[in-house]
């Protein structure tokens, strides 16, 4: 019988491998699990954490996620769209304040006034943090749902270079359970395809702890990432949202939906090595230190809502979101305090790149 201690040491895992590492009960196993993520964090991409700065450009959204707090069908929300003043002034204080990087995220839109609208935020945003700290500006990533190749295509141009689309579920059963039939699996992982060819740093990911969703199902996310070659992960624990038309069927005990996310994102790390993988915000739902242990567990990015105060109770995706009113400043001694407490550094200044896509486009490009 294989022990964990072998199974930990393992350099390639079967399905039926990682089911037992997501479903580790035992308190000293799991510290194993948690352990070997740790140091192969380490060994892969270093020991610093990046950060990105969130800007929720908007909450206005054309979908109807049943999942999803903003979207079309709940009117109990006021809907705004940031001016872009107020976008690019919130990324260049990321700059100023180090960090390196900043994430567009909005409710999905496809219009051209929206599109172009994200098109001069991007170019501005990239002009204006030229620094001597930052000679290429900010990173920027753009997470604004499904879109053509040529609005990707459009918005690299202008200067984004990373793109986050998570595909919620690999299990397309389940993905059709939690979306309107209008939103069709098929189309998000042609969208995944596109953003590669479009030459972005490609990130998705999946809610963890789905009704109905089995450690199966996690375990076929993993290699979903794997098939399409990803760059970034960024996951986080399902939990109900106001307005949400899946409240009848409630969500996993808080406490058992931490351990199962915490989990998930070290066996990640086990299977895929150099991606990044963002330590969610929703985590900190579920625990006040919730970041710093996804840290501890094999994340290496974390990011801080930049949004400004006044719009953020209007952005809440799900139920309990933290950190509401917090000014940015505030945020990040906090946030420092979990890169710390989860044994790393904050990677200051740069852009923290997948190391990931470095070694993906020099394989493609040798060969
Ligand atoms: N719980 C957790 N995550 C959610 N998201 C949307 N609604 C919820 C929820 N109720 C996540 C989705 C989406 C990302 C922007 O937020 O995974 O892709």
């Amino acid at each position: 019988m294989t022990t964990l201690s072998s199974l930990l040491a393992q350099t390639s895992f079967s399905d039926a491998d990682i089911v037992t590492l997501l479903g580790l009960k035992d308190p000293d196993d799991i510290a194993a699990l948690r352990e070997a993520a740790y140091s192969l964090t380490t060994v892969e991409v270093g020991d610093t954490v990046h950060y990105r700065g969130l800007v929720e450009v908007s909450n206005i959204c054309a979908l109807d996620c049943h999942y999803c707090g903003i979207r079309r069908g709940n009117r109990d929300i006021e809907r705004y769209c940031l001016t872009k003043d107020d976008v690019v002034d919130a990324a260049l204080w990321s700059a100023e304040s180090g960090y390196g990087s900043c994430v567009l995220q909005a409710g999905e839109r496809r219009d051209e006034g929206f599109i172009a609208f994200i098109e001069s935020c991007v170019a501005e945003i990239k002009e204006r943090s030229v620094s001597q700290q930052l000679p290429h500006g900010l990173g920027i990533t753009l997470s604004l749902g499904e879109q053509t190749l040529e609005t990707y295509r459009r918005w690299k141009a202008a200067g984004a270079h990373r793109y986050l689309l998570r595909i919620e579920s690999s299990n397309p059963e389940t993905f059709g359970r939690i979306h309107p039939p209008t939103q069709r699996f098929e189309t998000r992982v042609a969208a995944l395809a596109d953003l590669g060819q479009a030459g972005y740093q490609v990130g998705t990911g999946v809610m963890i702890g789905l009704p109905g969703q089995t450690l199966a199902d996690l375990a076929a996310d993993i290699r979903f990432y794997a098939s399409c070659d990803i760059d970034m992960i960024g996951m986080g624990p399902y939990i109900v949202a106001s307005g949400n038309s899946m409240l009848d069927v409630g969500m996993m005990d808080p406490q058992a939906l931490l351990g199962l996310s915490l989990r998930m994102i070290a066996v990640t790390r086990l299977v895929l090595h150099d991606v990044n993988i963002a330590s969610t915000t929703a985590l900190e739902a579920l625990a006040t230190d919730g970041r710093a242990q996804g840290i501890a567990f094999g994340a290496n990015v974390a990011m801080p809502n930049l949004t400004p105060r006044e719009v953020r109770q209007n952005y809440q995706l799900y139920q309990g979101k933290p950190g509401l009113d917090q000014a940015p400043a505030q945020q990040q001694s906090g946030l420092e305090r979990s890169v710390e407490a989860g044994g790393r550094r904050v990677g200051w200044n740069s852009w923290g790149d997948p190391r990931h896509f470095g070694r993906r486009t020099a394989a493609n490009s040798s060969g």
